[in-house]
């Protein structure tokens, strides 16, 4: 039964997964866990053998494609809105929350036994003009922590991950937070603030902290939230994740990101890798990002940032795992196989290097 009690993955996905009447019979057969290549044979049922999930960045405006939405409900077991639940969208002026657009993906999550990643609360983009302009700390301290408590409190036991702060770090040397207004108006202590606010909304929900460019170990960046989140755990300020966004260049990821998974990991936080592409998709760079993954027990999932070329936000680098036809590309078949899962041909294939590529980040702004 080792499926389905040890892995962070509740049996329900699982059962989903792998089709609820089978699972059904294994639940009351108390057969021990499938053949690991009968269920492997897509994404998210090959990553759930190791207990981790497969995710991809959904936008409700696709649906309907039924391409898409097929693609989406065979290989995918866990959903990132692509926009739906960032600030412009939720509340887009003050007090006025939208939840409609996130709750049709939220809707096909649950219809189709997928879990959410709820993306993201306190972020210095795709906010509106309204937040923004707030110089006052107490309207913005106010703003901020109903903002969050609403959103969350809409998701309520419909999201298991929180992205609560995203991008709060500048990049270059500085390992200092970037300017913002929650930073320039609330100050450092803005970041505790919000996921303070976050468990007492949703005790049950994972809160997170994610961000870019945080991949490759020596980096300032990446000690500055490190160093963070270690000290959070010391001082008891409530986090649970580190989401690694892993938006990469064509080499893929740093040479040490597994070792920037372990060490974060260390700190007593699950990581997880959560907006994922590569440019051009080379098959060694995305088997590489995943096995980096599979190497960290707590690194608990993987998310690709879209499904097709063509749903991708960069425009022109072919960064995904299938074509714009929906088409399964090379890559899909060396992440299938890092996950170990049943490739095509019946076989499973080693992946030859895990040390990365040659650590090009793609650089996002
Ligand atoms: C991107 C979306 O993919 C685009 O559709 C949108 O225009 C801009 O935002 N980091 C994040 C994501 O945390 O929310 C961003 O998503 C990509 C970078």
């Amino acid at each position: 039964m080792s499926w389905f009690n040890e892995g962070p993955r509740p049996g329900k996905v699982l059962a989903s997964a792998i089709g609820s009447t089978a699972a059904a019979v294994l639940v009351l057969a108390g057969t021990a866990a499938p053949d690991a290549h009968a269920a492997s044979g897509t994404l998210g049922t090959a990553a759930a053998g190791s207990g981790r999930y497969f995710g991809t960045a959904v936008a409700a405006g696709k649906l309907g494609d039924s391409v898409y939405s097929t693609l989406l409900d065979r290989e995918f077991n866990m959903i990132t809105p692509e926009n739906e639940m960032k600030w412009d969208t939720t509340e887009p002026s003050r007090g006025n929350f939208n939840f409609g657009p996130a709750d049709r993906i939220v809707n096909h999550a649950s219809a189709h036994g997928q879990r959410m990643r709820g993306h993201t609360l306190v972020w210095h983009s795709q906010l509106p003009g309204w937040v923004s302009s707030i110089t006052d700390a107490n309207t913005l301290r106010s703003v901020m922590d109903k903002h969050i408590i609403t959103e969350m409190n809409h998701y309520k036991g419909k999201v298991y991950a929180w992205d609560v702060v995203n991008e709060a770090f500048a990049d270059g040397g500085s390992g200092q937070h970037r300017s913002s207004v929650f930073q320039n108006v609330l100050g450092n202590g803005f970041i505790e603030e919000a996921f303070r606010t976050a468990r007492a909304a949703d005790p049950a929900a994972k809160l997170c902290y994610n961000d870019y460019n945080i991949e490759n170990w020596s980096d300032a960046k990446t000690q500055g939230v490190y160093n963070m989140v270690r000290d959070f755990k010391a001082r008891g300020v409530p986090v649970d994740c580190v989401g690694f966004q892993s938006h990469f260049g064509a080499g893929g990821p740093p040479v040490g990101f597994r070792t920037t998974l372990s060490n974060f990991a260390s700190l007593g936080v699950d990581v997880q890798v959560t907006e994922l592409d590569i440019a051009q998709a080379s098959p060694t760079a995305y088997a590489n990002t995943v096995k980096a993954c599979m190497n960290v027990a707590r690194c608990t999932g993987m998310t690709v940032w879209g499904i097709r070329d063509s749903d991708s936000w960069r425009t022109g680098e072919n960064p995904l795992l299938f074509d714009a036809a929906g088409s399964k590309k090379p890559a899909y078949e060396a992440v299938l196989s890092a996950l170990g899962g049943q490739t095509a041909n019946g076989t499973t294939p080693q992946v030859r290097d895990s040390s990365g590529g040659a650590g090009q980040h793609w650089t996002l702004r």
